[in-house]
């Protein structure tokens, strides 16, 4: 069994300058998804960061956004961490709202673009400067024949956010499992 506390303190150490408290519960029509397939291809593709030129590229989707040279998956106990510098300057966490092992020492202007952190083994934690969500997937309909999912895509959004309805693959809370 997966040691939760411990997975959070890592989730928590990592957003230091981030306040969860500002954001709030978004319910979104299609927050829980039926989807045909494999739930654990689901989780494979979320840790395979080489579809993102692809099938979010651009203009205006997250392979614009972020600077994927410099993708990064950390690995920690139960858990890995993925993130990247956006490229555009302004876009991304302020450097205090994330720990400081993020701060290019080449560059301390760099931002990152969003934190998304998988807990083993079927939950996603997705950090954005103007939102949070939480997906599990999970395989819970027992009338499914064959292979088949359900996603639930759980939305909290900043209080002051004017990108509450942000959409398009820029913003990966919108993606469709
Ligand atoms: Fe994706």
């Amino acid at each position: 069994m997966a040691p939760f506390k411990k997975i959070i303190e890592n989730v928590k150490e990592s957003i230091p300058g981030i306040d969860l408290e500002s954001f709030k519960y978004r319910p979104v029509a299609d927050e829980v998804r039926e989807v045909d397939g494999n739930w654990k291809q689901h989780a494979w593709n979320y840790m395979d960061n080489y579809h993102i030129r692809f099938v979010h590229k651009g203009p205006g989707g997250l392979a614009d956004a972020i600077d994927l040279e410099t993708y990064t998956t950390e690995l920690h106990q139960y858990s890995a961490l993925q993130w990247a510098y956006a490229r555009r300057p302004k876009e991304g966490f302020a450097p205090e709202q994330v720990v400081t092992r993020f701060k290019d020492p080449n560059d301390g202007d760099k931002r990152v673009f969003a934190l998304w952190w998988f807990i083993f083994p079927n939950t996603t934690l997705n950090f954005y400067p103007w939102a949070f969500l939480l997906t599990s997937i999970c395989r819970c309909r027992e009338d499914l024949i064959g292979p088949g999912f359900t996603g639930s895509n759980i939305h909290w959004t900043k209080r002051s956010s004017t990108k509450e309805t942000r959409s398009g693959s820029t913003n990966k809370s919108t993606l469709r499992i």
